[in-house]
């Protein structure tokens, strides 16, 4: 399974970078507005820092929800370097978008995904990724990791080629219930990634071989 981080910060993406574990980037209008970011200019510089930081497929979402705006804006985000997915919203000019990018070169991240209906429909106009939102349905009463082993199943039987990006998680349990379940992917805040490290049964062993190493 890939580990994407989700966030805009340049300092949390190099400190989840220099562990060596990432291999990639997600990004969304909300995690660009925390840093500030603003205008044409400058959201095209923060994800050439981003890219230049990181090396593996970055997430960058197109801002319109209309097929010619969005096809206009993902042209321009995955010009600023190869490494640029474009992300687009699952509506319906959101899948019209998706097919002209795939006809036209560009890899695409369909983001907002909370059905295996729509899953399908992304994975049918050719999308790289699909990204379902696990903790969002958990906040609502839904069972999100249900859906990441609907997708996986649908996807296999199917032999859709397009990579399920387990997004919206909000804990450690998140990102191992999703390597359990298949998910190609796991895009995660720092904090769920460094929540893996934890456990109290290595701190009390640790502090015990540090006081044995002194006698030694
Ligand atoms: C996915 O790419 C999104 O950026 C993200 O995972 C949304 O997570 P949230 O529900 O914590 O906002």
């Amino acid at each position: 399974m890939k580990f994407f981080i989700d966030t805009g910060n340049l300092a949390q993406i190099k400190e989840a970078n220099d562990l060596g574990i990432l291999d990639g980037v997600t990004t969304n209008p909300t995690l660009m507005a925390k840093e500030g970011i603003k205008g044409e200019e400058a959201i095209a510089q923060h994800y050439k820092a981003i890219c230049e930081l990181v090396d593996g497929d970055i997430s960058a979402e197109v801002l319109s929800v209309d097929f010619d705006s969005m096809v206009a804006e993902g042209k321009k985000l995955a010009a600023i370097h190869p490494n640029i997915v474009v992300k687009v919203p699952m509506i319906k000019d959101g899948v019209k978008a998706i097919k002209w990018f795939t006809d036209n070169g560009i890899r695409t991240n369909c983001t907002l995904i909370f059905s295996a209906g729509q899953a399908i429909l992304a994975a049918k106009a050719g999308a790289t990724y699909v990204s379902p939102f696990i903790g969002r349905i958990d906040d609502s009463g839904w069972d999100g990791m249900e859906l990441i082993g609907q997708i996986r199943h649908i996807f296999d039987v199917q032999n859709f080629k397009t990579e399920i990006l387990a997004a919206s998680i909000r804990n450690a349990l998140h990102i191992i219930k999703a390597a359990e379940l298949g998910a190609d992917v796991c895009t995660c805040p720092l904090s769920s990634i460094l929540g893996l490290l934890k456990h109290p049964l290595t701190d009390i062993g640790l502090a015990q071989f540090v006081e044995d190493a002194k006698k030694m």
